[in-house]
């Protein structure tokens, strides 16, 4: 899709229902490489990205089916993969595929901790600024992996597995948390994650895990505890709901005016995000079946929010909630504090009228 054409001036009515977290989704995806065994997940969002990573990780050698739809099931539902990694036929993800998502880079650890190498291409040119890897490299290298870098391909190599380490991240980092978890989990001895990520993702990705047969205290906490294990197994688990897809919605309805429904949502994953929706003027109604969002007639505020990480407001909203501030009467100001070039958006907007100053 290259042009979206959109009439507007109408309030939004109705129910929308809320896909699995494409941010948990893929760790997930990710996670079935550390076993041979099949592990099964529900709720996974129908997404490009999801597509690509079946690709990347068919490179691998790995079988993945998609549960069929049944009748009355809308294409807005979730899928359920079948993932299946008895077989790991090569351990390197080449630059044409990674360079496409960055997200795909994590499969160094799972590489990694079953294999012991792993070739995995630096994740190249991304939309939003420099997005570097080395903190990743630190966590993997704390477990005692040995890493050199050769013609843009990050070699990872632990021949005789890797062993429990202590690994303070100097930066909250969401993927280095992720790598960190897969491979301390099939690592021999104790790991200690400090200054972790507490996103929900990171939470789900661990719960997964446990499920997996991995030992994982604290996960949603900074410091996560992993009692590595010699082999994990299948099992099955469902994405938990996308809060950045929720938020958008949310500051949609706050934008346009309406009622709707977002079936399936988890308002405490996104507390900090709906405060600054409900300060702006929306009202935000966590019910039985997911969150209502409101706004019939009256003002939107300014609002002053700055990103940071989990619990904060997620930097994944920030263009959304810059995109409602210009219907606010009054001046608000937006902090991004976690990616130095996320301002990209601010020159399209500006166009359609609203005085923004970077
Ligand atoms: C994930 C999310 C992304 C979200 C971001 C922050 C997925 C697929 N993507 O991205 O949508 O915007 O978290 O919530 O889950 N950093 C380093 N060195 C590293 C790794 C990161 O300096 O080795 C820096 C980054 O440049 C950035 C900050 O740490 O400034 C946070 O990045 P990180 O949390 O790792 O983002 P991702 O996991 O890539």
């Amino acid at each position: 899709m290259d042009r979206i054409r959109i009439t507007g001036g109408r309030p939004l009515h109705g129910t929308i229902p809320i896909s699995g977290a494409k941010n948990a989704a893929l760790p997930l995806m990710i996670a079935a490489l550390l076993t041979e065994e099949p592990l099964v997940l529900e709720n996974v969002p129908r997404l490009a990205d999801v597509a690509l990573l079946q690709r990347i990780l068919g490179n691998h050698g790995v079988d993945i089916t998609v549960g069929g739809k049944r009748p009355g099931d809308s294409a807005y539902q979730g899928q359920t993969l079948h993932i299946s990694a008895a077989r790991i036929v090569d351990t390197t993800a080449p630059y044409e595929l990674v360079s496409k998502m960055r997200a795909s880079f994590w499969v160094v650890a799972p590489l990694l901790a079953r294999m012991g190498e792993a070739r995995v291409s630096m994740p190249g040119g991304c939309a939003i600024g420099t997005r570097p890897v080395d903190l990743l490299l630190m966590a993997l290298e704390r477990l005692g992996a040995t890493i050199d870098i050769e013609a843009g391909y990050v070699l990872a190599r632990a021949p005789k597995g890797l062993r429990g380490g202590e690994i303070d991240f100097p930066k909250v980092t969401v993927g280095g948390t992720h790598t960190a978890l897969m491979a301390a989990s099939l690592a021999q001895g104790t790991s200690v994650i400090r200054n972790a990520a507490c996103e929900p993702e990171v939470r789900d990705l661990a719960d997964c895990l446990v499920k997996m047969g991995a030992r994982i205290a604290g996960a949603g906490t900074p410091t996560i505890t992993v009692e590595g294990v010699s082999r994990l197994s299948g099992a099955r688990h469902r994405v938990l709901p996308d809060r950045i897809e929720t938020g958008t919605y949310a500051m949609a309805v706050a934008m346009t005016g309406g009622d709707v429904l977002l079936e399936g949502a988890d308002a405490d994953l996104l507390q900090n995000g709906l405060d600054a929706i409900s300060a702006a003027g929306a009202a935000i109604t966590p019910v039985n079946n997911g969150v209502r969002v409101a706004r019939n007639g009256g003002r939107l505020a300014p609002v002053e929010v700055s990103t940071a990480p989990f619990p904060g407001f997620p930097t994944d909203l920030q263009a959304q909630l810059m995109a409602l501030m210009t219907r606010a009467e009054g001046q608000s100001r937006i902090t991004e504090t976690i990616f130095e070039n996320r301002f990209m958006h601010v020159q399209e907007l500006a166009r359609l009228g609203p005085r923004i100053r970077t």
